[in-house]
This record gives structure tokens, C-alpha cells and sequence, in this order.
């Protein structure tokens, strides 16, 4: 029996050398976030305990996660990242792609893709792009703008642990209101 020191099958530092392989020789093309995503969920479910890795990071949704992977001015940043039960994020978007994997609990995802109206600056048409419950191993992502909206959502009683993979430096850019068609900008802050 080995002890919980032993190096993971896969490490946070081969996940991150992949992704940034990837982003750099392909793009963040969704064809290229699929394959990260799979590796993503091969982090999960072989790199260890995910939630005592990296360092404390301190974020609005109310729980103490993890940054695996936080370099100022990187291409993209790793969190371990926990939304409470029965406090769905905004509808919200980030400036730049995402990708999540369910560590533990159910999350109900949704991304829409907007359509702005050139004419009327604040107004934009939402629709759904991807919608379902998560759970362990689940991944799901979403794009660069216009398909760069989206809303967390924890199920049941139990916060659910993400690990999240975001472009950039992982900003908000807008906040939605989905019955009037409106949004502005977000105050910042990741995730
Ligand atoms: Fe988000």
C-alpha cells in the first residue's frame, strides 16, 4: 500500500503543461476546449485530492477554495472553485472561454450564446446553448464571446466543488437580466 504522498497518475503540472500546448499550437477553438476538458476530467479522477492542492483562494461565492494554477498575465488559471446550494450564480459572462469539471456534488449548468442589438446598446437575445445537471467527472465548457454566457447552480443540500479551468484572468464582463433581454457590466470578480 503506497502512502497519500505518492505522485498522482496525473499532476496539475502536466494538466497545465497540456493546456497551455494546446492553447498555444490550436487556439481556444471549441474542438480544442473538448480535448482539454477530457483531460480535465482526468485530472479529477486521477490527479489526487484536488481540494488540498495549491493554495487558499479567497472568491464572492462564500467557500474557500484552491488556485492550482494562478500566474499573473497567464493565458488561462485553475482554480478549485465551490458554489453554495440554493444560491445560483447571475446569468453572467466572463471576457474570455471556461471549462469545469464536477469534483463533488450536482451542479446545474446552463450556457446561452448571445446575439447583441447593434442598435440598442444593453439589450441582447440569449439563447440556450447547453443546459443539463452535472456531477463527478461531468465536464462541460463555454466559448469565447458570443458563446461566453452562463450560470452555476448548485443542486440539493450540498455545495458543489468545480474544478475550473478559465481564459485569461478569468473576469466578469457582463450581468444579465434574462426577462427583460438586458445586461451590464460586472463588478469584478472571477467565477
Ligand atoms: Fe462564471
Amino acid at each position: 500500500m503506497t502512502t497519500g504522498s505518492t505522485k498522482p497518475a496525473y499532476s496539475v503540472e502536466e494538466f497545465v503543461a497540456y493546456v497551455q500546448e494546446t492553447i498555444d499550437s490550436r487556439g481556444a477553438v471549441p474542438e480544442a476546449l473538448d480535448d482539454i476538458g477530457s483531460n480535465l476530467r482526468r485530472l479529477v479522477m486521477e490527479g489526487g485530492d484536488l481540494t488540498t492542492q495549491g493554495e487558499p483562494a479567497e472568491n464572492a461565492t462564500g467557500i474557500t477554495g484552491r488556485w492550482l494554477h494562478h500566474v499573473p498575465g497567464a493565458d488561462f488559471q485553475l482554480s478549485v472553485t465551490y458554489f453554495p446550494a440554493n444560491h445560483p450564480t447571475p446569468v453572467h459572462s466572463h471576457y474570455r472561454w471556461g471549462v469545469e469539471c464536477v469534483i463533488a456534488g450536482h451542479e446545474r449548468f446552463t450556457v446561452w450564446e448571445r446575439e447583441d442589438d447593434p442598435d440598442s446598446p444593453g439589450k441582447t437575445k440569449l439563447t440556450v446553448f447547453s443546459d443539463g445537471v452535472m456531477t463527478r467527472g461531468d465536464v462541460r465548457a463555454w466559448h469565447d464571446p458570443p458563446r461566453n454566457v452562463h450560470r452555476q447552480w448548485a443542486q440539493g443540500d450540498e455545495p458543489v466543488c468545480l474544478a475550473l479551468l478559465m481564459g485569461g484572468d478569468g473576469a466578469r464582463q457582463h450581468v444579465f437580466d434574462l426577462d427583460a433581454g438586458t445586461y451590464e457590466e460586472a463588478a469584478p470578480r472571477p467565477s
